[in-house]
C-alpha cells in the first residue's frame, strides 16, 4: 500500500463529503512527485484529442478546480472538473453524499454545488499545461433557461481547458435530464455550435444511462448534426437495482460505482451501435479494474473515466489499471489503444 493509499484508507473512516473536502486539500498541499511517462502503447485519441493514456478522471470530484496539479500527478490520461455552473450555488442540504460500502457503491444528491464560473476560470487559467484537462458544464438550478447556462459557460472558458463537456445527465437538477430529449437537444446543441463558432475546442456531451437504445440513437444522430466530438456515456442512474445491500440504498440521488456497471456498458454498446464509428465515445461508470476497461475499449470506447473505484481503491488504481491494459494490449498484438477500439463490438 503506497502513502496515497494509506491516505485513502485513512480518509474512508470519516463522514463522506468532509472526507472529499480533505482529500482536495490534500491534493493541493501534498508534494506529489511528477508520474513517469506512460507507455506508448497506451495512446489513444477522442476525436482531435490525443491522449497518452485512456484512463481518465470523471467530474464531480474536482467541481471547482481546485486540485487539477494534484489530480495530474496521479497519472491520468485526462483530468475533467466541474460541474461549473455561471452562478455560485450551494447545491442540496447535507447529507447528501453516500457511501454503499457492500456495494462499492455511492449515491449523491449533491446539486452541483460549486463556486461559480468566475472562480473556475481563475483557476483553470493557473492550471497545468502539461495535462489534458477537461471543462464539464452545467446549468443552474434556477436558470429557467438552461441551455443559456451552457452557452455561457462555453464563451467564458474558451481557450482555458482542452476539451469541453456539456453535462446534461445529472439526476440532482430538476429538468436537466430533459434536454436529452431531441426538440430540446436540438435547440441546445444548435445554440452552443453557434457560440463555439471556428473555436477548434472539443465538445462532449454527457448523458445519461436511463435512456432507451432508440433514445440514445436518437442523441447519436442529434450530436453528429451539430458537429460535437465525443459522447461521454454514462453519468449516475436513477436505477436501484435489487443487488443493493447497503443501509442507504434508499437514499435518493444518482447511484453510481459497481451496481452501474451493467447499465453504463448497455447504454455504451446502445451508443456504438448508432454510431458505428462516427462518434468517438468516453465509457464511464463502475469501471474498477484493467479487465473492466478493457471490455468497454473492446466495446467502442476510445478512453474511459472512472470516480467512485478511486474512492474504494485508492489513487493505485490508475496505475494499476494502466499496467493491466498495456499488457493486455501486448498479448493481443495491438500496437495502441485505438487499434483496439471497438473490436468486440
Ligand atoms: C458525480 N458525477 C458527476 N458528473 C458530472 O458530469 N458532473 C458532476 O458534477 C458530477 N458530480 C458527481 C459527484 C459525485 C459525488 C459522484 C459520485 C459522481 C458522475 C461521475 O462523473 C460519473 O459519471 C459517475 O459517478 C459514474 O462513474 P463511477 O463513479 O461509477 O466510476
Amino acid at each position: 500500500m503506497g502513502l496515497t493509499d494509506l491516505g485513502a484508507a485513512l480518509l474512508r473512516t470519516l463522514d463522506p463529503e468532509t472526507a472529499h473536502q480533505l482529500a482536495i486539500r490534500a491534493l493541493q498541499v501534498t508534494p506529489l512527485p511528477a508520474p513517469g511517462a506512460d507507455d506508448p502503447v497506451l495512446r489513444t485519441r477522442v476525436g482531435r484529442l490525443d491522449l497518452p493514456n485512456p484512463v481518465g478522471l470523471a467530474a464531480g470530484l474536482d467541481k471547482n478546480g481546485e486540485a487539477l496539479h494534484g489530480l495530474a500527478r496521479l497519472g491520468f490520461g485526462f483530468v475533467e472538473c466541474g460541474s461549473v455552473t455561471p452562478l455560485a450555488q450551494p447545491g442540496n442540504p447535507r447529507p447528501r453524499l453516500f457511501r454503499l460500502y457492500q456495494d462499492r457503491a455511492i449515491i449523491n444528491r449533491m446539486g452541483f454545488n460549486n463556486a461559480g464560473l468566475d472562480a473556475f476560470a481563475t483557476r483553470l487559467g493557473r492550471r497545468p499545461t502539461q495535462a489534458v484537462i477537461g471543462a464539464n458544464l452545467g446549468a443552474n438550478k434556477d436558470t429557467e433557461d438552461k441551455a443559456a447556462d451552457y452557452v455561457q459557460g462555453l464563451i467564458r472558458l474558451k481557450g482555458l481547458a482542452d476539451y469541453v463537456t456539456v453535462n446534461v445527465s445529472s439526476p440532482n437538477t430538476p429538468g436537466l435530464r430533459a434536454l436529452q430529449g431531441r426538440a430540446a437537444l436540438d435547440d441546445l446543441l444548435g445554440r452552443l455550435a453557434e457560440a463555439r463558432g471556428e473555436d477548434p475546442t472539443p465538445v462532449f456531451l454527457k448523458i445519461a444511462p436511463d435512456l432507451t437504445a432508440d433514445e440514445i440513437g436518437l442523441i447519436v444522430e442529434a450530436s453528429l448534426d451539430h458537429g460535437l466530438d465525443a459522447l461521454i456515456v454514462s453519468n449516475t442512474t436513477l436505477d436501484r437495482p435489487d443487488s443493493l445491500r447497503s443501509p442507504d440504498r434508499g437514499e435518493a440521488g444518482g447511484l453510481s460505482g459497481a451496481p452501474l456497471k451493467s447499465r453504463a456498458t448497455e447504454a455504451l454498446r446502445a451508443a456504438a451501435e448508432a454510431s458505428a464509428g462516427r462518434l468517438p465515445l468516453i465509457a464511464v461508470g463502475g469501471i474498477d479494474s484493467g479487465a473492466e476497461a478493457w471490455a468497454r475499449i473492446r466495446a467502442g470506447a476510445a478512453a474511459v473515466q472512472i470516480y467512485s473505484a478511486l474512492i474504494y481503491e485508492g489513487p493505485g488504481l490508475v496505475a494499476r489499471i494502466k499496467r493491466d491494459l498495456a499488457a493486455r494490449l501486448r498479448a493481443e498484438g495491438f500496437s495502441t489503444v485505438s487499434e483496439a477500439v471497438g473490436t468486440a463490438r
